[in-house]
């Protein structure tokens, strides 16, 4: 069972973000972030839109794969704090944009080959994930894969019991340090089809509390 309550908090301060997210996930986020990122490049010198790129986890193994990737993220300390950790590695592979994920739509269309959504959609509101998916569309190239991971509610019966159970505590402590908790998507394969895109994949782990959706534009 996972719980992301305590994300905001830990977006707060990257230097904290790697070790907490590690702790309230029991070590699944690398797992996570290793799928997201073989699910995103399917050969070296793809071109990859990564949009909420935090403290460079995911950038650094896209980056491993030979993709040439494009990092955008709202927070100045989140980029800080990946510049300094890929600086000399990323070399020119990695352009670094601080920007929010709906002014991606400024971004040249057609001219990636990947757009990853790791832990980034549910802190946006419903309507900013519903406008940020359908603009990424146009951003794909031919056979472009949209990878988004995220926190869901966990099928139904005793694991969704047990997953607000165990996220309860989390959510008040969230609460009380920032005032502010990320809230799972109800269906995040729903909201990618929605948006125009045909669900290829999707993979579950933590009782089902974590998902990857791999996910191509409709024709
Ligand atoms: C929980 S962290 C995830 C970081 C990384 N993708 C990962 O998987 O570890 C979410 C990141 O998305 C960024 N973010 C959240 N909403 C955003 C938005 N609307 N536009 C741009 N960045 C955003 C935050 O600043 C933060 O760095």
């Amino acid at each position: 069972m996972s719980s992301l309550a305590l994300m905001r908090w830990l977006e707060g301060s990257p230097d904290r973000y790697d070790a907490g997210m590690k702790l309230i996930t029991f070590g699944n986020v690398s797992k996570l972030h290793a799928a997201v990122a073989a699910a995103a490049v399917s050969k070296p010198g793809n071109r990859v839109l990564e949009i909420g790129s935090g403290t460079g986890s995911v950038t650094r193994l896209l980056l491993a794969r030979d993709a040439r990737v494009t990092a955008i993220d709202q927070s100045p300390e989140m980029l800080e704090r990946a510049k300094r950790r890929l600086g000399p590695d990323a070399g020119s592979r990695v352009t670094w944009i601080e920007q929010t994920a709906a002014e991606v739509d400024g971004l040249t269309q057609h001219s990636f080959d990947a757009v990853v959504l790791s832990l980034c959609l549910s802190d946006m509101s419903p309507s900013e994930r519903a406008y940020v998916l359908q603009a990424t569309r146009r951003l794909l190239d031919d056979a472009g894969r949209l990878v988004a991971a995220d926190e869901v509610y966990s099928p139904g019966g005793w694991r969704r019991v047990a997953q607000l159970l165990w996220r309860v505590p989390q959510a008040i402590a969230g609460w009380l340090l920032v005032g502010t908790v990320s809230q799972p998507i109800a269906d995040l394969a729903a909201e990618i089809r929605a948006a125009g895109y045909e669900v290829r994949s999707e993979q579950r782990w933590m009782m089902g509390s974590l998902a990857l959706v791999v996910a191509e534009a409709s024709p």
